[in-house]
């Protein structure tokens, strides 16, 4: 079993060009998808006229914030996307079924958030509406593999107050070792992680954890989830560009076989 996330970074491509049947072709497995979409969400805020808003860490790290309103427009996004997907798939021929995030993964809210205000003084404020995944109910997906159809995944949570907003590397990440996939492989829009210039070709779970602080936003949040998936069982994490080579990029061991590049 193989869990692919395709970054929001090259849905859009992916979708223009009707990419995705090609690409899957590739594998011969049971195949998982979980959608990103931030760049969309984007695009729609600004269709419906709402202005988002963003935050900064401590750490320096922008990030979206997650109001009630941001919710609802990033779960209407979200099926979209995953609408978009499943008729493609559904078009080349391949059973797929729609299967939005909350009916199995669980998150908790995150109650507070610390963030930098105007004056660069650290805050806290309400978490807002996105979540931390705290369990993955693994039934549904093996229900439909075993039917032979690719589940297409959209990252939303529930939680006992509200559904939630989750990174959708990390629901990658956890939906891989929940159900004890093979491989995880993180598709976006570069060939894989550049560390000065160069690119990545083989790592080990702890020199990626060491460099989680040293890469630019975006891709923290892919290392961080393949550590993850590794802590979680999973053999290897594929960080590629499909319009490169999905199977080679950056790939993450628990211990790399072969040494190199770094
Ligand atoms: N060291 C790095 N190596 C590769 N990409 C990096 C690095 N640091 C930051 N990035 C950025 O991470 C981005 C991928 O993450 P993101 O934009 O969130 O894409 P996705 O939508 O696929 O999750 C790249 O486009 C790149 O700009
Ligand atoms: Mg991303």
């Amino acid at each position: 079993m193989i869990v692919i996330k395709i970054g929001g970074s090259i849905l859009e491509k992916i979708i223009n060009e009707n990419a995705l049947p090609e690409i899957l072709k590739e594998i011969d497995d049971d195949i998982i998808i979980v959608h990103g979409g931030g760049n969309y969400l984007n695009k729609y805020a600004d269709n419906f006229g709402y202005e988002q808003k963003f935050v900064t860490s401590p750490g320096g790290i922008k990030s979206r914030y997650t109001d009630k309103n941001t919710l609802e427009i990033f779960t209407m996004v979200m099926s979209l996307i995953n609408q978009k997907i499943v008729h493609s798939l559904k078009q080349a021929g391949i059973k797929a079924v729609a299967l939005n995030g909350e009916s199995f993964i669980s998150a908790r809210r995150k109650d507070k958030l610390v963030i930098l205000n105007e004056k660069n003084r650290k805050m806290v404020i309400d978490g807002g509406y996105t979540g931390k995944i705290n369990n993955i109910d693994v039934e549904p997906v093996n229900a439909l593999l075993n039917k032979g159809y690719i589940p297409v995944v959209s990252p939303i949570a529930y939680s006992e107050e509200s559904y939630l907003n989750v990174d959708a590397d990390r629901a990658a990440a956890y939906i891989s070792g929940y159900l004890h996939a093979r491989m995880l492989i993180l598709m976006t829009n570069v060939n894989g992680l550049y560390m000065e210039d160069k690119i990545v070709n083989e790592a080990d779970s702890e020199y990626i954890r060491n460099v989680i602080n040293k890469v630019g936003h975006g891709m923290d949040k892919k290392l961080l989830a393949a550590t993850e998936a590794i802590d979680m069982g999973v053999q290897k994490v594929i960080i590629s560009n499909p319009f490169n080579d999905i199977m080679s990029g950056t790939t993450i061991y628990k211990k790399a076989e072969v040494s190199k590049n770094y």
